[in-house]
């Protein structure tokens, strides 16, 4: 059974009562339309906290004008079904003005420098809307876990600098990306693809693949990349955006591979942009110091 709560109020006090029994709380903030990704962090969530919650908010503040806002797709009914089958007790359901009363926010968080690249730089908004509405979010919920997907890397690693900077006390963990059978990483947007974009996409996981083996034959940095670069430009239906190694934390490119490292990636599939991620496998680390 889940409570959804279209009220902050309400929420904040069911999680209060739940505190009060001394009970942990484990939040996945999402925008809704769920699918196996997001069940994925509900179950550590509820795995790893005595009781699991949720948010369902399409967020406005982090889409520009010319974006998805109006048409990004909902399903409420479902949702609520995927976060009860696991294990998920409160929803945090609210309306825009719910969220924002009065209108456009005069108070927002901005985080520096690792925002400003791979996402940011096509969505330059993008990150102070997502970095405004999670922050109200761990204020509302106070959270001792919020569950975070890789499949967003640099939005997970905002998370983590705006919590660590700020001094929230949650930790951010990241899960693991879902993908579908054929390795594209599961995303709600997904559904936008046509069929002939639908079976170019998995090309993007094609050249991470191929990156991280190359990486593991111990090829340098910037070889690793131009192998995404290849593999994204022999798709006829695929635009690349971008295709990086970049240091985990700093989000910084590198040239000399190293451990914590990323493969980043992203392309246009008509008006769909898809991105994907995969780590630097540790073997290219090895393979790298024996060739200095
Ligand atoms: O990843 C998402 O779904 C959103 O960016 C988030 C974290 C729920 C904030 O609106």
């Amino acid at each position: 059974m889940v409570d959804v709560h279209d009220s902050i109020a309400s929420f904040r006090s069911a999680l209060d009562d739940e505190r009060r029994r001394g009970r942990t709380v484990g939040f996945v903030p999402t925008m809704g339309y769920l699918h196996d990704g997001h069940a994925s962090l509900m179950s550590a969530a509820a795995a790893e906290n005595d009781v699991a919650v949720a948010s369902i908010f399409v967020n406005p503040l982090q889409f520009a004008a010319n974006e998805d806002l109006s048409t990004y797709p909902r399903d409420l009914d479902r949702d609520l079904a995927i976060c009860a089958d696991r294990g998920v007790s409160h929803v945090l359901n609210p309306t825009v003005e719910e969220m924002y009363p009065g209108g456009p926010v005069l108070t927002t968080v901005t985080v520096d420098r690792i925002t400003r690249n791979f996402e940011g730089a096509s969505r330059p908004e993008h990150f102070a809307g997502v970095a405004t509405v999670v922050t109200k979010l761990f204020s509302i919920v106070g959270p001792g876990r919020a569950y975070f997907g890789e499949k967003d890397f640099q939005q997970l690693a905002v998370v983590t600098r705006l919590a660590s900077d700020l001094s929230i006390p949650v930790q951010v963990v990241g899960c693991p990306i879902v993908r579908e059978a054929d390795g594209l990483a599961m995303s709600s947007r997904n559904v936008y693809l046509d069929e002939a974009q639908r079976a170019a996409a998995p090309v993007l996981h094609e050249a991470l693949r191929a990156a991280a083996t190359a990486a593991t034959s111990g090829a340098p940095a910037t070889d690793v990349r131009q192998v995404m670069i290849d593999r994204v430009d022999s798709e006829a239906l695929a635009e690349l955006d971008y295709a990086e190694v970049v240091d985990a934390t700093t989000l910084e490119p590198v040239d000399d591979l190293g451990p914590g490292q990323r493969l980043l990636i992203a392309a246009h599939f008509g008006r769909t942009r898809l991105l994907d991620n995969l780590a630097v496998p540790v073997r290219a680390v090895d393979s790298s110091a024996d060739r200095s």
